[in-house]
């Protein structure tokens, strides 16, 4: 790109990504339009105060981001004749980037999955990550106790107990990576005692029955209603021994596990000697009342209670726990697994000791909710024919809708019109003809774009009903 300098051409060329201090992310979108030859060699940059008008950030965010990609030898200055591009691709290997062609690039975000990656608790996590490498003892430093970090498995256990009802002690609690890695190893387990198969909810998290498979055990699905799983239909299935459940905020139709099939399932694992997995992925964010309890809390000989912070903090952390007590625990002792870091778990437990997680958790509560309320509002104003589930709880709701409507479709609508949603029937294992409906998750969306997003949406579903 040749010299630009008009107003226009630099507010193209350079995206702020929206993450982090504002100069970081003038510093981000300028390296990466210089690697990526969008602004080549010898171009000269605007003076600092008419890049910070252009971009709308301060003049300081403009002059650090210069400094830094000076240091790193991107760009060079001189008194008097101004900042220009000293890198020029050739000087240096190119970078090795994974390929995302031909990946689709959304305006709008709506898909179930994450939490608010802008609100990372970023400089907490930062002090308590100097904490914790001040404070660790000595041994902390050795191999770890591959149960956990002690001191995260007691903060944990007083958490569970207190705030989901949980049956726990510190010693029954296994640190690992995440839900994901807490049930690969459980099925293991599972295997070496001579369980080969697990019900399913259908619809269920994909991603988790491929964990499930890979590690050898066979998923069965098992319907659900809008009571939950379908614990009679489990019943009938003799063969079955052990179900994977999210009885709190079931993914992905949001419904809770009514009261009376709770007590039918843990009669059912009573009856048969059952495992149940209790998956509690989202469930400390309820906004109608209180989070429902755990159903470890209600039969802790039959039930492992599995989380992770992917929903509370960030799926990038790497945290997870899982309760186990009894002949649970023999699931583990026949299989193998590790926690993450000793060092980041000493990190969560600063952040939890100090109080900085109760307080994030309770900011992100009123923060989804006020979100929550939004998405409501724009759905009933925009597709007012769409009937809302599951919008009591976690970072996503339902729609569907009563007339028989090509769904994927829709959702292919929405994609070209730059909208990302997920069809309920991506998550099902058994095609329902029946499922008129969509999953829209909010976590990770800002507050100013629900309106627009769901007025897209709703442009979107017309032209393509229209069309059909
Ligand atoms: C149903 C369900 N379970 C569990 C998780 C969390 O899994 P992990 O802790 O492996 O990130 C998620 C995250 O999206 C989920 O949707």
């Amino acid at each position: 790109m040749a010299r630009q300098s008009t107003r226009a051409a630099w507010t193209v060329v350079l995206t702020l990504d929206g993450l982090g201090k504002l100069h970081q992310q003038v510093e981000r979108a300028l390296r990466e339009a210089v690697r990526s030859g969008r602004v080549s060699s010898g171009t000269v940059l605007p003076p600092s105060r008419e890049l910070a008008a252009q971009l709308g950030c301060s003049r300081w965010a403009v002059t650090q981001a210069y400094g830094q990609l000076v240091t790193e030898g991107y760009l060079a200055t001189r008194v008097g004749s101004g900042t220009w591009v000293s890198w020029s691709g050739s000087s240096r290997p190119p970078v090795r980037r994974t390929s995302t062609a031909g990946v689709p690039t959304y305006r709008f975000d709506l898909a179930p999955g994450a939490p608010d990656l802008r609100a990372f608790p970023r400089t907490r996590w930062a002090e308590a990550a100097r904490a914790a490498s001040r404070t660790i003892p000595t041994a902390g430093l050795g191999y770890p106790d591959e149960q956990g970090y002690l001191p995260l498995r007691e903060l944990m256990s007083d958490y569970l107990q207190r705030s989901r009802g949980a049956i726990v002690t510190a010693d029954d609690v296994v640190i690992r990576s995440g839900v994901s890695a807490s049930v690969r190893q459980l099925c293991t387990g599972l295997r070496a005692t001579g369980i080969d198969r697990i019900a399913v909810e259908d619809p269920g998290w994909t991603r988790l029955r491929a964990v499930i498979e890979s590690a050898g055990v066979r998923t069965e699905p098992v319907p659900v209603d809008q009571h939950g799983l379908d614990v009679e239909r489990l019943a009938r299935r003799d063969d079955l021994r052990a179900v994977l459940v999210t009885a709190a905020h079931q993914f992905p139709t949001g419904v809770v596990l009514a009261p009376q099939r709770r007590l039918e399932l843990i009669e059912w694992a009573r009856r048969h000697g059952g495992v149940i997995l209790e998956d509690d992925y989202d469930a400390e964010f309820r906004y109608d009342r209180s989070p429902v309890g755990t159903l470890q809390g209600m039969a802790p000989e039959h039930v492992v209670l599995l989380g992770s912070v992917s929903k509370t903090l960030s799926p990038a952390i790497g945290i997870g726990w899982l309760v186990a007590q009894g002949r649970l625990r023999e699931l583990l002792e026949r299989s193998s697994g590790h926690g993450p870091s000793t060092l980041d778990q000493a990190t969560f437990a600063e952040l939890m000791a100090a109080g900085a997680y109760d307080r994030h958790l309770r900011a992100m509560q009123r923060r989804y909710k006020r979100r929550r309320d939004q998405l409501l509002a724009a759905v009933r104003r925009e597709l007012p024919t769409w009937t809302i589930g599951g919008a009591a709880a976690g970072l996503h709701l339902t729609l569907t809708h009563p007339a028989s409507l090509d769904t994927a479709r829709l959702t292919v609508a929405a994609r070209d019109a730059g909208t990302r949603i997920v069809p309920l029937a991506a998550y099902r294992i058994h095609a329902n003809g029946s499922d008129n409906g969509i999953v829209l998750g909010y976590g990770n969306i800002a507050d100013n774009e629900v309106a627009p997003a769901i007025q897209s949406l709703a442009t979107a579903f017309a032209s393509a009903a229209t069309s059909a």
